[in-house]
């Protein structure tokens, strides 16, 4: 009976993992053994006990764990050392950063790990239920907007009071993909007044669905990617959406930025002279600060005061509701296994030909085989050499 192991995650701070009790169940019918490392749901109020009473068996040893699995499912990614552990064509499935990780992945090579990547799940509608990117961006848009609030020093739905009228907060949404999208409908439901922005045009419609003004600013030709990603802009389109953000953003009293560009660094949208145009007291939440920021000066990890503006920086959003979280994260995983699990071979079936696994899986047989990542290690090779 094959293996799988669930190890805790181990990155600090981290409340997350990879197994609810609800999945043992369906992995055990799918065929498969089963084992966790002891403490794995400590974080969210999951015990041993509930795991195991679901069919789970409970290894206190982490090495030991790695050392009998046949595949692995984590959040994170193991360390190197724990890589040295597997067997030989142990299967691991965990967030990679294969664009970021290319020395790890050679390892991966190197120890003959066939890995997938869950950031690489294809989104394409066949992949929805396995998509781990929006199932956690959707609780980041939710997750951000609750932070915004706890910071501001004022409410967001109208209220008319016998002791007056508060106005309601004005609520900016740069970036209108999956968590930009739940951020919109997290500030609606709470009564603020609401605008949103995306380079991709076609979202409008979707911001327009969900109560939003979406505000109209020409960049020319955008366009996205045949995955639906965003391109790039031009620093003369970069110029134009400042420009003419600058006045909503000043007008606002939360602005949440979400905009991101797949396999790169995200775009820089809010200067230092905009900030400083806000009022005093308000706050920018900026999802992508952990990844290099798309506000000026908002620092990872933490919340800063400048122009009298609170820039959050809290990252890894999701962990903020952590259960819910390890819910869609480990259904996520459960999806794709049971994807692929042939029932005669008692074991998930590797086709590196099949469209999704083509998309996701990075390393099998001692080879980098995902084409995008591929590509990628030979433009960053060729402009290294040439620099
Ligand atoms: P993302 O996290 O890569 O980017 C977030 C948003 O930022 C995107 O909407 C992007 O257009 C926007 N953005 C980039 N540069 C910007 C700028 N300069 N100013 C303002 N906004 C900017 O995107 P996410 O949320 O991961 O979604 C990517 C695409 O995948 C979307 O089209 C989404 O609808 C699609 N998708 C499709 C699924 C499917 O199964 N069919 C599932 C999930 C997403």
């Amino acid at each position: 009976m094959p293996v799988i192991a669930f190890p805790a995650e181990t990155k600090p701070g981290e409340k997350r993992c990879s197994l609810m009790p609800i999945n043992v169940k369906a992995y055990t019918l799918l065929g498969a053994d089963v084992c966790i490392q002891s403490g794995i749901g400590a974080a969210i109020n999951i015990q041993d006990g509930d795991y195991q009473a679901a069919g789970a068996n409970v290894i206190t040893s982490r090495d030991d764990l790695l050392k009998k699995a046949d595949i692995v499912l984590s959040l994170h990614k193991l360390t190197a050392e724990e890589i040295g552990l597997l067997k030989p064509e142990t299967l691991i499935v965990s967030y990679l950063d294969p664009f970021n990780e290319h020395a790890f992945v050679e390892q991966l090579c190197a120890a003959q790990i066939t890995s997938i990547s869950m950031e690489m799940i294809p989104r394409i509608s066949r992949c929805q239920k396995m998509d781990a990117l929006s199932s956690q961006a959707s609780l980041a848009g939710y997750v951000m907007i609750m932070q915004a609030v706890n910071t501001l020093d004022s409410v967001l739905p109208m209220m008319m009071t016998p002791a007056g009228t508060l106005k309601p907060a004005k609520v900016f949404v740069i970036g209108a993909g999956v968590a930009g999208l739940q951020a919109i409908a997290t500030a609606k439901r709470l009564g603020a007044s609401v605008t949103a922005f995306d380079t991709r045009s076609v979202v409008a419609e979707q911001v327009q669905s969900l109560g939003a003004k979406f505000l109209d600013i020409d960049l020319g030709q955008t366009g996205e990617t045949g995955q639906g990603y965003a391109q790039a802009l031009t620093p003369e389109q970069m110029q134009i959406q400042q420009r003419e953000q600058a006045k909503c953003i000043a007008d606002s009293d939360i602005v949440i930025t979400t905009a991101q560009l797949f396999g790169r660094k995200p775009p820089q949208l809010i200067d230092d002279a905009t900030i400083a145009m806000m009022k005093p007291g308000s706050v920018i939440v900026d999802m992508a600060a952990e990844t290099g920021g798309n506000v000026a000066g908002s620092v990872a990890g933490e919340t800063i005061v400048k122009h009298g503006v609170s820039l959050v920086g809290t990252g890894n959003w999701a962990n903020g509701v952590a259960k819910h979280a390890t819910q869609m994260y480990a259904s996520n995983l459960y999806n794709l296994i049971s994807e692929f699990w042939s029932k005669e071979s008692n074991r998930f079936e590797l086709d590196i030909e099949d469209e999704v696994q083509s998309g996701c899986i990075i390393t099998h047989q001692g080879q980098v085989v995902n084409k995008m990542i591929q590509s990628f290690y030979e433009q960053t090779n060729s402009q290294q050499e040439k620099a």
